[in-house]
C-alpha cells in the first residue's frame, strides 16, 4: 500500500497541443505554478486476488474511461517491474473533479508516486515527472512546488519532455480561483487539443507564439516584474483560447461569468491592485496576485451571480508520500 499527495497546478504559459498522443509529449512547453488548495490524496493497494483494477473517487466506485485511464497508466508501471498485479485505488480530491480546474494534474502526480512506490520502483523526480506526464500533460509539472518549466523534448521515446522547477523566480505569487456555477466540461483537454492541432487555422501561430512566451516569462519572473508578467500570461491565456474557438467547431469555455471575471480582474488592475487572469480548459477564472491582495481579489471576484465559490491558494509544495490517507 502506498499514499501519496500532489497538488494541482496553473498554467502561466500553456500546454495546448501534443506532439505524440501515445506518449503525450506536448508539441510546446510551458510554465506554470503549483497550488496548495487544490489538492489530491491518492492511495493505491496492489490486490493480488482481483482480475482487474478499481477506482474509488471521493469514496464512491466510479466505472468506464476514468478507471481505463489509470489502468493504462498502471500498465506502465507495471511494465517498467514486471508485475502483473493490479491495484485499488482511492482517491479524494479538495476541489470539483473534472470542470476544467486542473484535476487531472494533481491526480495523476499523485497517482505516478503512489504507483511507483507501491511497485516498489524508486524514481527521481524528473522521471516521476515523465512518468506523470503519461497520465496527464499538465501533471508533469505538479511532481514539483512552486514554478515549473515543462519541456517539450525532442527524444521518439518522450524520455526527454519532462517538467523541473524553475529557480529563481522574485515574484510571489497566489491566486484567486472564481469557480463558476457549472456542469463537467463538455470537451476534455485531450479531444480539444486534437481537434484545434488537426482543424484550427492558427495552430501554428499557437505553438509559435508559446515558443516566444516561454522564455521571455522566465526571464521577466526571474526580475520580478508583475506588469510585464501580467500582459504576458493574459495574452498567452487569451491567444489559447482564441486558437481553441477556431477549431471547427469551435470550442468555447467561456461562460458570462468568466468574462465578467476577466474585466473584473483589468479593473482591479488598472485601480492599483496587482492581479492578472488566466482560464485553463473550462469556465474558471484564477486570478494571480500578491499575497498582501489576495483578499480583496478574492472578494471582488465573488460579485457575480454565476461564481459560486471563491477558493484562495498560496503555492503548493511537491508531490510526495504519505504515511496514510487524511
Ligand atoms: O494536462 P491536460 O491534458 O489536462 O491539459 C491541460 C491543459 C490546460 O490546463 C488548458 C493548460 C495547461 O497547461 O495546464
Amino acid at each position: 500500500m502506498a499514499v501519496a499527495t500532489a497538488c494541482a497546478n496553473i498554467a502561466l504559459i500553456k500546454y495546448w497541443g501534443k506532439r505524440n498522443v501515445a506518449l503525450n509529449t506536448p508539441a510546446a512547453g510551458s510554465l506554470s505554478l503549483t497550488l496548495d488548495r487544490l489538492r489530491t490524496w491518492t492511495e493505491v493497494v496492489r490486490d493480488p486476488s482481483a482480475t482487474h483494477d478499481r477506482l474509488e473517487l471521493d469514496g464512491q466506485p466510479v466505472i468506464g474511461r476514468p478507471v481505463q485511464r489509470i489502468s493504462k497508466f498502471a500498465d506502465i508501471v507495471r511494465a517498467q517491474v514486471g508485475d502483473e498485479c493490479r491495484v485499488v485505488v482511492r482517491s479524494h480530491n479538495s476541489f470539483p473533479t473534472a470542470a476544467g480546474l486542473a484535476s487531472s494534474a494533481s491526480a495523476f502526480a499523485a497517482l505516478a508516486v503512489a504507483t511507483s512506490k507501491a511497485f516498489e520502483l524508486t524514481l527521481p523526480p524528473r522521471e516521476l515527472s515523465v512518468l506523470a506526464r503519461r497520465g496527464s500533460g499538465s501533471a508533469a509539472r505538479s511532481i514539483f512546488g512552486g514554478f515549473a518549466v515543462m519541456h517539450e523534448g525532442q527524444a521518439e521515446d518522450g524520455s526527454d519532455a519532462y517538467a523541473e522547477p524553475l529557480e529563481g523566480a522574485g515574484l510571489q505569487l497566489c491566486a484567486a480561483v472564481a469557480v463558476a456555477k457549472s456542469e463537467a466540461k463538455k470537451v476534455g483537454s485531450t479531444d480539444g487539443m486534437e481537434l484545434t492541432r488537426t482543424t484550427s487555422p492558427f495552430h501554428q501561430a499557437w505553438i509559435d507564439c508559446v515558443n516566444r512566451d516561454l522564455p521571455e516569462a522566465q526571464s521577466i519572473l526571474r526580475r520580478g516584474d508583475f506588469e510585464a508578467l501580467s500582459e504576458l500570461v493574459e495574452g498567452n491565456c487569451l491567444a489559447m483560447h482564441a486558437n481553441a474557438m477556431a477549431a471547427r467547431p469551435g470550442i468555447l469555455y467561456f461562460r458570462a461569468s468568466t468574462l465578467w471575471a476577466l474585466e473584473e480582474v483589468r479593473t482591479m488592475r488598472k485601480a492599483g491592485i496587482p492581479a492578472f487572469f488566466t482560464i485553463d480548459a473550462g469556465p474558471h477564472v484564477v486570478a494571480f496576485t500578491t499575497p498582501e491582495y489576495l483578499e480583496v481579489v478574492a472578494q471582488r471576484l465573488g460579485g457575480h451571480p454565476e461564481v459560486q465559490e471563491v477558493l484562495t491558494s498560496t503555492v503548493g509544495d511537491a508531490a510526495h508520500l504519505l504515511q496514510a490517507m487524511p
